[in-house]
């Protein structure tokens, strides 16, 4: 097979969405437009991706820093064609080049890969992908002369007659790299919004002699490209629904299509249930049989089997078999829950450990700490991690502790095994095992205080 490059394009401003957000950097869930891009082409195993950029290309960089990527510079946005151009110095002799826009998010794998078959298989040198759309407002219109493909015409340039047609141009393009450089250096202005057109290299090559390949597909949602803030909702409702679609296929039970939003890195085993107002992002891997939600967001976690969450939210974090979370749980980045564990209403933890069968009801706060198995914890515990100086101090906790209602350990500190802490102590010494550590004012009671003052 030959090699196949890409470029994609992410220079334009985007003025029709309205914002100080470069078009591009827009979110689908939890990807920008043009992460969606560039992982369909990943998928569909093209490794050289240039990425033109412009408008706010600093911001469009730095979102793509852990990518690897060329990216090109087009100083102003003077049209797509234009913006292929600023990336002619990586555009080589014999190699092929798909071209794309980064605001077509919904674009598959599979449409790539087949679309460069079809190239291939015809020994093509110029191709593109048409669709006939019900509504072809605002795409590109295909021009045949005796049934052979003459040129696009954009919306703004065509003819009344030429709007009535609906075979579109989806903006996806292949072209051997020579013969890309050569129509790129002949494209002109000449056009109503003085831009120089992409679209207009296609009819270069062909009165270059050239055959252009037309690979049409029917009308589908894949095409649908983002100007407009209500495109983008459109895309997003398709592109979650595609989501939501193979999930109901692996065996998950979602109570409400309307009200779960669930992005694409997302796992989730057989006969767990997901109910209203959960938010499920990155790489988030859910277990079989779970209850998530109602709402709900896990954030880049992993979910054991038979856990039920509800009314919480969990990042970064690990939550082993058989726990309970919830409602009201905040479980910040960095903890690792134990089996069996029960983390209650108002319990907040971050960059913690707890053993299996821990518990942690009511109204808590556990930072920096190291909890065993079997710990008990009274309502209103808090461990102590910071101090004066900002200084982060670890807490730990052994296997069978009990933890009074009300307790403040300072850390750094440990209570060792089987250890219990008195309901209401400030804890500044390490517990030895089997103890009974009181830190409180002993209660004095004045007889007949009332009485006597009067
Ligand atoms: C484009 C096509 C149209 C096609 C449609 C499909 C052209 C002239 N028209 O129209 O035929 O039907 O897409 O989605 O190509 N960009 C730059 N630099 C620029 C201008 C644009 O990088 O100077 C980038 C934008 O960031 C955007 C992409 O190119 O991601 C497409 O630009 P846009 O203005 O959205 O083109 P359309 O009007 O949708
Ligand atoms: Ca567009």
């Amino acid at each position: 097979m030959n090699k196949y490059n890409s470029i994609i394009l992410a220079a334009g401003k985007g003025t029709r969405m309205n914002s100080n957000l470069p078009k591009v950097l827009h979110k689908i869930l939890d990807k920008t437009l043009i992460e969606c891009v560039l992982s369909t082409l990943d998928n569909a195993g093209i490794k050289e991706k240039i990425v033109v950029v412009g408008n706010q290309k600093e911001k469009v960089i730095e979102s793509l820093a852990k990518e690897k990527i060329i990216f090109a510079e087009q100083e102003k946005q003077l049209g797509t064609g234009d913006a292929v151009k600023s990336a002619i110095k990586y555009i080589k002799d014999n190699e092929n080049y798909l071209i794309l826009y980064g605001d077509m998010p919904l674009i598959s794998s599979n449409t790539i890969k087949n679309f460069i078959n079809y190239y291939e298989t015809n020994n093509l040198s110029a191709c593109i992908i048409t669709a006939t759309l019900d509504n072809p407002y605002g795409y590109g219109r295909i021009i045949y002369n005796n049934n052979s493909f003459a040129k696009i015409v954009e919306e703004k340039d065509a003819t009344e007659i030429e709007k009535e047609i609906k075979e579109s141009n989806v903006g996806v393009y292949l072209f051997n790299g020579k013969l890309l450089k050569k129509t790129l250096n002949k494209l002109t202005n000449k056009n109503k919004q003085h831009e120089y057109y992409l679209t207009d290299t296609l009819e270069i090559c062909k009165k270059l002699g050239e055959t252009i390949g037309i690979y049409k597909m029917p009308n589908t949602n894949e095409f649908t490209n983002v100007n407009t803030r209500k495109e983008l909702e459109k895309a997003t409702t398709i592109y979650l629904d595609n989501i939501l679609d193979k999930h109901f296929v692996n065996g998950v039970t979602i109570v409400s299509k309307n009200n779960t939003y669930i992005s694409s890195d997302v796992s989730i085993g057989k006969d767990t249930v997901i109910y209203p107002g959960t938010i499920l992002e990155g790489k988030t891997v859910i277990g079989d049989n779970c209850i998530i939600g109602p709402n709900t967001t896990v954030i880049n976690s992993s979910i054991g089997n038979n856990v039920n969450i509800e009314y919480s939210k969990v990042t970064d974090s690990k939550v082993l078999d058989n726990c309970k979370i919830g409602p009201f749980t905040h479980i910040r980045p960095n903890n690792n829950i134990g089996k069996n564990s029960k983390l209650g209403a108002f319990v907040e933890v971050k960059n913690s450990s707890f053993g299996e069968n821990t518990k942690a009801s009511h109204l808590l706060y556990v930072g920096d700490s190291k909890v065993g198995d079997n710990v008990e914890f009274g309502c209103g515990v808090i461990t102590v991690n910071c101090d004066t100086n900002f200084n982060k101090h670890k807490t730990t906790i052994k296997d069978n502790a009990f933890i009074g209602c009300n307790s403040t350990l300072i850390a750094p500190v440990t209570i060792n095994k089987n250890a219990i802490v008195a309901a209401g102590s400030t804890i500044t010494k390490d517990v030895e095992k089997n103890s009974l550590a009181i830190a409180r004012e002993r209660q004095i009671n004045k007889k007949d205080y009332i009485t006597k003052k009067e």
